[in-house]
């Protein structure tokens, strides 16, 4: 099994962005506690980063592969920002059809009502939020299951 993790805008400064809300974990400690759980688990991820939407959907439709031959079986995905606003990460997921859940350290429904809206989730498998970085885990401790189970 193949899992690709996506991380969107600003990201990358974890552990110095705003820490009182999104904690001190970095986002290369997120993505190494994430790899050692799928080793453990017995699946391949590979984790990407990048601030711009394109790029993002640019990785998507590298996920979804071939017809009929997904490069990647699933997707976990913090869009950050663009969770908000993009259309197009929106409509990638849902060309690509590949299972996915989308991920927030933070409990976006206690933040500012523009965060409440997200273009993801009524197409997610499931959300998980609040938690930190453990969201991620139990993000990927749920897409495992799920895949395993409609295997
Ligand atoms: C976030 C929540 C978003 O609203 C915000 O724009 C982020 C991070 C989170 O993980 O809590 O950048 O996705």
């Amino acid at each position: 099994m193949r899992l690709l993790v996506l991380h969107g805008p600003n990201l990358n400064l974890l552990g110095q962005r705003e820490p009182g809300l999104y904690g001190s974990n970095t986002l290369a400690a997120i993505d190494a506690a994430l790899e050692q759980q799928a080793a453990a688990l017995g699946v391949e991820l590979t984790c990407f980063q990048n601030n711009h939407e394109g790029a993002l959907v640019d990785r998507i439709q590298e996920a979804g592969g071939q017809a009929g031959s997904p490069a990647s079986d699933g997707i976990l995905i913090n869009a950050a920002a663009y969770t908000h606003t993009s259309v197009a990460i929106r409509d990638a997921l849902l060309a690509v059809a590949l299972p996915f859940v989308e991920v927030h350290l933070s409990n976006t429904h206690a933040r500012e009502p523009f965060r409440h809206r997200s273009l993801l989730a009524d197409r997610a498998l499931g959300v998980v939020c609040g938690f930190g970085a453990t969201s991620y885990r139990l993000a990927l401790e749920g897409l495992v299951a799920h895949l395993r189970a409609s295997a």
